[in-house]
């Protein structure tokens, strides 16, 4: 899959540099000729020796090579690679990057790269969730590097949480998919997901029960066939697909000018996000003091697909969700015209293991010719997999 491709990968001062030694060699068994550079704290986690052999290359550590006065040329190293990874990718490192600096042969080598760029994270949690950490991954992304996330689970330290660096075997996929021309190639895709908090207070808010599972599960899938994918989420627990590019919002407003900005570039908008329809006409400025009975008004949010589904243009496909409780078939057929879709995809809370809060989900799907198609319970995953195999069906009809 990779054969001919040229990966320079950088290796960070992280407990997980010793899964470099399987990336390597993963990268390798793919045909890929494999460069590494080594931060100078990684020297202590893992030896050149192990990495240079098993990348049958010599590993560089330093910008000067030795007495002679040759140096390693990083610009050359930037240059030469057709992918750049760092994994594991320290915060430390990261930071540096999200600063433009550059004393080390690895952060020259970032600097210098004109090819795509992939980052796998490995930190303990609080590093991890800290605000600078999350604010560096930000500005990282923008400026064009693809984000491999952490993953959960027992952390060197003994505390779990996010953090893990993804699996080797995940970096692979990830770093193969940049040279695979997938079905969605070329296309913009924008998934909106998970809930909208309105607040009535600074400590408390109207929301509902979304997980954004569904809504992250296909921003994934339509990344991995190719499509470059923007996720505007409201408050969630799950991490960033790998691929995608996320925006958090709160608040159904927030979600409505995200998706606003950008909606006109998609070609593809998937919306799965349980955005509030109502929000309190005031937002008290201190704490609301507890007495007998209270009671708010509330007013109307934006219809984000509604609005969006006036501005879209004949080769925008649009596809929204129906969570229904009654007439389920006859209310998913009067959103799918009154807001534009081309397909809507409906879920009935009177359907077992459909719906919020479940790992698995019942869908049946009606295009805008009045095509209905069922499907089984399936997994989150599957049933994404099987939207986005109905979505790329529909665009190359
Ligand atoms: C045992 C040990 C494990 C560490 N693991 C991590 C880690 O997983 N992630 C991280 O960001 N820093 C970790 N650190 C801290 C980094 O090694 C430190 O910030 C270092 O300056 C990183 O340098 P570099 O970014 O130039 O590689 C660890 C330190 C020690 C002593």
């Amino acid at each position: 899959m990779l054969a001919g491709k040229k990966i320079l990968l950088g290796v960070c001062g992280s407990i997980a540099a010793y899964k470099a030694a399987l990336l390597v060699r993963l990268l390798v068994k793919q045909g890929a000729e494999v460069r590494v550079i080594l931060t100078p704290s990684a020297l202590e986690f893992i030896t050149p020796l192990t990495l240079a052999t098993l990348s049958k290359n010599p590993v560089l550590t330093q910008f000067v090579k030795d007495e002679t006065g040759l140096w390693n040329n990083h610009v050359e190293l930037g240059l030469w690679a057709d992918a750049f990874v760092v994994a594991p990718l320290s915060a430390n490192t990261l930071a540096k990057m999200a600063n433009g600096q550059c004393d080390n042969l690895l952060l020259a080598a970032y600097l210098s790269a004109r090819c795509p760029v992939l980052v796998a994270p490995a930190m303990d949690l609080d590093m991890w969730q800290h605000e600078a950490t999350q604010q560096n991954v930000k500005k990282i992304e923008k400026w064009g590097a693809t984000l491999i996330s952490p993953e959960h689970g027992e952390l060197a330290s003994g505390l779990i949480g996010t953090g893990r660096m993804a699996e080797p075997e995940q970096i692979v996929t990830a770093v193969t998919r940049l040279f695979k021309p997938g079905p969605l190639t070329g296309k913009h895709a924008l998934v909106t997901a998970g809930p909208t908090y309105e607040a009535l207070d600074p400590v408390r808010f109207i929301g509902n029960h979304s997980t954004g599972k569904m809504g992250y599960a296909i921003a994934e899938l339509l990344a991995r066939h190719g499509a470059s994918v923007t996720l505007v989420s409201g408050p969630t627990h799950l991490p960033t697909p790998t691929g995608v590019a996320i925006e958090r919002v709160t608040s159904a407003e927030e979600m409505f000018l995200a998706s606003t900005r950008h909606f006109s570039k998609a070609d593809i908008t998937v919306f799965s996000a349980a955005v509030a329809d109502y929000k309190p006409a005031q937002v008290a400025r201190q704490k609301i003091k507890k007495g007998n009975s209270i009671s708010f008004e509330l007013v109307k949010t934006h219809d984000i697909a509604a609005e969006l589904g006036k501005q879209k243009r004949p080769n925008q496909l649009t596809v929204g969700f129906a969570l229904e409780t009654e007439n389920e078939l006859e209310h998913a057929q009067l959103k799918l015209k009154s807001k534009n879709f081309d397909l809507i995809v409906l879920n009935s809370l009177n359907d077992a293991g459909a719906g919020f809060g479940h790992d698995t989900n019942k869908i049946t799907v009606v295009d805008k010719n009045l095509k209905i198609q069922e499907f089984n319970l399936k997994s989150k995953k599957e049933v994404a997999s099987d939207l986005v195999t109905l979505i790329i069906e529909y665009l190359h009809a």
